[in-house]
């Protein structure tokens, strides 16, 4: 079979020896091409249109007629223009060459220059680029699909693995010696296949495992508000719905940076170009805080920005989920970001307008819920063919047009998702980051987790995850009745769970992505965070119990309880600890003047 390579700024190249069948342009309508039928063409091939050769795809094929989305700009492209049909689907490029690298939703590279995305210079495609390959394997042994050949390694902390490639397997004929070789190098050859840094792989066909496990382990993102009240599971599926500006990027951001995963790849979809632009600039120039390398080294940006062609949008999100599965195949936990899914939505839309199918819910096409299930379940914790762990974790952000949470994309989401972190337009209007709703989240992986904290030290997790939970709740409860009554008519106890609610939403929610201190929070320092203020509340209770006013609790100065966060360092919990013992002391003072 020949091979669908993206070369840098050039479209799709014929595949090598391949069938050539051309065919004529009947219609363009946007990215809407209809061209004469040919003997052979299936669904889902790849078409070459034009002379320039812009890359399309059959979406349909009706009569002598096939239907073709363009992925490019097809300016400059008429009736009579020859097609070519290259008789098989489109692929993803898959090597050691995508870590660090910038490409669009059809893997070509791009480069990052200015603050503009061009078609231009990237990771892949170099030529002159070697890696380093080390054998794990000796000739005449004996392998299947999906064991490790050899290691390779790059610049970057991941250490990558060649792999025996699904279906093949047998004895290995060659292998290669300890040596730099560029990606397209054959390392060895196994039952007659010969097996290269790189293959490719069709973006819509799930690469195969051998089995799913049930997710288990936690994927730790550094952010209270979910690694405390609703946590996710390495391989499982999370949804970010938001109205507009209420921090969906930013939250997306901060877990690419900081989550406990080997790989990143983060899919920006229909996101403004220069906001793009800042991501891949700041990635760039961060640390890893696991390995102490660049973060980018371990993150493979996908950018289909608004400026840029709509239809690769489409085709962008399950590249993504290919090329997490490919890291994820080596044994890697990987996480998937998609921002915003919404918007990839969109180009569903627009290409069904203009096909002029009979339209669904809000003008998107009646396929809306299986494309988007299709992209959610590619996530997953799984046993790779090889035998090893390995894990896929989607996150996709949704953008509801005007925050209308009922809308098609939204509504859909919701129900293929495992964890649901909804960002509340009040708390993001009132500056409370990240805007992660309590009452309109959830998380299906809390329960699983539990008894993975126990083992791990920290049985205590999930009962102060249901206090924390249970005093949200109850303030939130008080607060209607505040608005109506007024604070003072409330009964002393429920005083101070109105403060309790304050207490934890300040002390232990709040999170600036912009704090030197506070952008990550390590698991300790958040136990001791939320143990501190669930101290303070219980000597507070106490305190009214022993006849202190709840006026004068109210009144206490907690400035060092809410400032711990931001005052401690990222791990710090025992200065987290100092800090509540001060307050505590503090406290103790109120029963004295009493
Ligand atoms: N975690 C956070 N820490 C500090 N500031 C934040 C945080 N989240 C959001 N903000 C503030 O809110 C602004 C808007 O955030 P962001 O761009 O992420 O919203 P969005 O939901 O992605 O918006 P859009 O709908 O336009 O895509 C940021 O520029 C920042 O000032
Ligand atoms: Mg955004």
């Amino acid at each position: 079979m020949g091979t669908v390579k993206s070369a840098p700024g050039a479209a799709i190249v014929t595949p090598d020896g391949g069938p050539e069948r051309p065919c004529r342009v009947l219609r363009v309508a946007g990215p809407l091409v209809e061209m004469e039928y040919a003997a052979g063409t299936a669904m889902y091939d790849v078409v070459s249109l034009g002379e320039a050769g812009l890359p399309g795809e059959v979406v349909a094929i009706k009569g002598g007629v096939v239907t073709v989305q363009a992925y490019e700009y097809t300016g400059g492209l008429a009736p009579g223009h020859s097609a070519r049909p290259l008789g098989m689907p489109l692929a993803a490029r898959l090597g050691p060459g995508l870590l660090g690298g910038i490409f669009d939703g059809l893997l070509r590279p791009l480069s990052g220059s200015g603050d503009w995305l061009l078609p231009g210079a990237g990771a892949t495609g170099d030529a002159e680029r070697r890696w380093r390959f080390t054998p794990r394997v000796t000739a005449g042994e004996p392998v299947s699909e999906g064991e490790v050949l050899g290691e390779i390694r790059g610049t970057g902390p991941v250490c990558l693995r060649a792999l025996v490639p699904p279906g093949a397997g047998g004895a290995v004929e060659r292998i290669a010696p300890e040596e730099e070789h560029h990606e397209d190098a054959v390392v060895a050859v196994v039952g007659g296949t010969q097996v290269r840094m790189t293959a490719d792989w069709p973006i819509r066909r799930p690469r195969p495992v051998r089995e799913r496990l049930s997710a288990q382990q936690p994927l730790n993102t550094g952010q209270r508000a979910i690694d405390l009240l609703f946590p996710v599971a390495r391989g499982s599926t999370v949804a970010v719905p938001g109205g507009f500006g209420t921090g969906k990027t930013m939250l997306l951001q901060q877990i690419a940076k900081w989550c406990d995963a080997d790989v990143i790849v983060y899919v920006g979809c229909g996101e403004r170009g220069n906001e793009m632009a800042d991501v891949i600039t700041e990635l760039a120039a961060l640390e890893d805080p696991r390995t102490g390398g660049r973060l980018a080294d371990r993150t493979v940006t996908i950018a289909n920005t608004s400026n840029m062609p709509m239809m690769a949008r489409e085709a962008s999100i399950y590249t993504g989920a290919t090329v997490a599965e490919y890291f994820r195949d080596m044994g890697l936990d990987v996480v998937v970001i998609a921002d915003s899914t919404s918007r990839w939505a969109e180009a569903l839309r627009e290409f069904a307008s203009r096909t002029g199918a009979l339209p669904a819910e809000e003008g998107y096409p009646a396929g809306l819920a299986s494309a988007i299930a299709a992209f959610y379940e590619r996530a997953g914790a799984v046993t790779t063919l090889g035998g090893a762990r390995g894990s896929v974790t989607v996150i996709g952000a949704v953008s509801p047009p005007g925050g209308d949470m009922t809308e098609p994309v939204t509504a859909h989401t919701e129900r293929f998702v495992r964890c649901l972190w909804t960002l509340d337009r009040d708390l993001a209007y009132a500056r409370h980051y990240p805007a992660v709703s309590w009452a309109g989240s959830f998380s299906r992986d809390a329960q699983i987790l539990a008894p993975g904290y126990t083992a791990a030290g920290d049985p205590a997790l999930s009962a102060r995850r249901a206090r924390a939970a249970g005093l949200l709740a109850e303030a939130d409860r008080l607060a209607d009745l505040v608005d109506l009554i007024g604070i003072t008519a409330l009964p002393d106890q429920e005083r101070v769970s109105v403060l309790a609610g304050r207490l934890m939403r300040e002390g232990v929610l709040q999170q600036s992505a912009l704090s030197a201190q506070d952008s990550y929070c390590g698991a300790d320092k958040s136990a001791a965070l939320v143990e501190a203020v669930l101290a303070v509340v219980d000597r507070c209770r106490e305190l009214v119990d022993a006849g202190v006013p709840a006026a004068a609790v109210e009144e206490a100065d907690f400035g060092p309880l809410l400032r711990a966060r931001e005052d401690a360092g990222p791990n710090d919990a025992a200065g987290v600890a100092t800090r509540r013992d001060a307050m505590l002391a503090a406290l103790a003072g109120l029963q004295e003047a009493a």
